[in-house]
């Protein structure tokens, strides 16, 4: 039997790193750390390796089309296929940044949405039955679907929604923030939520697609990892990157035969309709949403600060 492998994007540190920890404990068969920048990516290798794991090294920029293809490219010609996918990668401007909101919309796009979709384009043809895939999305998809105008939620939400038709709806937000009209036209003042209402929409039309693809068993969720003490969040989460790691990695591992999750949103391990998930959090838990909750609330802000 081939070897089974599984990537990580955007590992070189954050939550991806341990991601590729937690693999490297669980999963039977090669982990491989992946970053855009190679010196980044070999001294997590390193301090892996120091911790007694052995998990191997590619390069992967996710807004890099040739790097996605050389990485596709290895895979195919060392292992013929691809076992456990992590789309981890992402970026976000931090609240204080003065780059327009037109720039923000345009380039926090390009790598969390348009760049996880490049790598599932070029990946998910290696896919082998029983695969897992996991997108990194956030409870922030969920505050920002619930701000946008009952029309542009209808469409999102749209059950019958295809690829083509949410890259449109995320390229009308996109050229609506470049002329300073997405307030107008239904969109929320947050470039990073809407990227991640895109991810979690996308789950759930790439798990209709993959169920009726003659490969068996192949599932894809999002999750919310929480609000994790990261560079991205500024440490300023209550959670440590193994917690945060937690619920990926059980989506990664799903057992074979696994019906549910499937093309689902979940956070701590627990199934949410992603639009209603920070509301319910928001009744059902503890201080961690309310702090994310007014991050988020905060970001909001300052964008629609900036603007007015
Ligand atoms: N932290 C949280 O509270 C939180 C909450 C909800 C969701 N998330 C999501 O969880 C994921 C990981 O976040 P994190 O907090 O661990 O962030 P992080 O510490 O900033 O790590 C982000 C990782 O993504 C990589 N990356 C960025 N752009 C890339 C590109 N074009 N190609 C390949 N890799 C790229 C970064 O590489 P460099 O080192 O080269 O920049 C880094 O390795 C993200 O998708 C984020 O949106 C995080």
């Amino acid at each position: 039997m081939s070897t089974k492998v599984a990537v990580v994007t955007g590992s070189n540190k954050g939550i991806g790193y341990a991601i590729v920890r937690g693999l490297c404990k669980q999963f039977k068969g090669d982990v491989f750390l992946t970053a855009r920048n190679e010196e980044l990516g070999k001294k997590a290798i390193q301090s892996l390796n120091e911790e007694g794991f052995s998990p191997k090294f590619h390069q992967l920029d996710i807004t890099d089309q040739a790097s996605i293809e050389r990485l596709r490219d290895f895979l195919k010609n060392t292992y013929g296929g691809l076992d456990i996918l992590v789309n981890n990668a992402g970026m976000a401007y931090k609240n204080a940044s003065p780059a327009p909101f037109a720039e923000q919309a345009e380039v926090t796009n390009k790598t969390n949405y348009f760049g996880t979709i490049a790598v599932c384009d070029a990946l998910f043809p290696l896919l082998r039955p029983h695969a897992r895939v996991v997108h990194l999305s956030s409870m922030a998809s969920s505050y920002a679907i619930r701000k946008c105008s009952p029309e542009v939620q209808a469409k999102f939400l749209n059950p019958n929604i295809t690829i083509e038709e949410l890259t449109a709806l995320m390229n009308d937000f996109i050229q609506a923030a470049k002329n300073g009209e997405h307030e107008k036209k239904g969109y929320p003042s947050s470039a990073y939520s809407m990227s991640k209402v895109g991810i979690s929409v996308l789950t759930h039309i790439q798990q209709r697609q993959l169920s009726a693809d003659s490969r068996e068993d192949i599932i894809v969720n999002s999750c919310c990892p929480g609000y994790v003490d990261t560079d991205m969040s500024s440490h300023k989460g209550p959670k440590t990157i193994d917690e945060g790691a937690d619920t990926p990695i059980y989506l990664a591992l799903l057992p074979e035969g696994t019906k549910s999750p499937a093309g689902e949103f979940v956070a701590d391990r627990k199934v949410y309709k992603f639009n209603e998930y920070e509301y319910k959090m928001w009744y059902e838990t503890s201080t961690y949403c309310g702090v994310l909750f007014i991050e988020i609330t905060n970001q909001i802000r300052s964008a629609e600060n900036k603007q007015n």
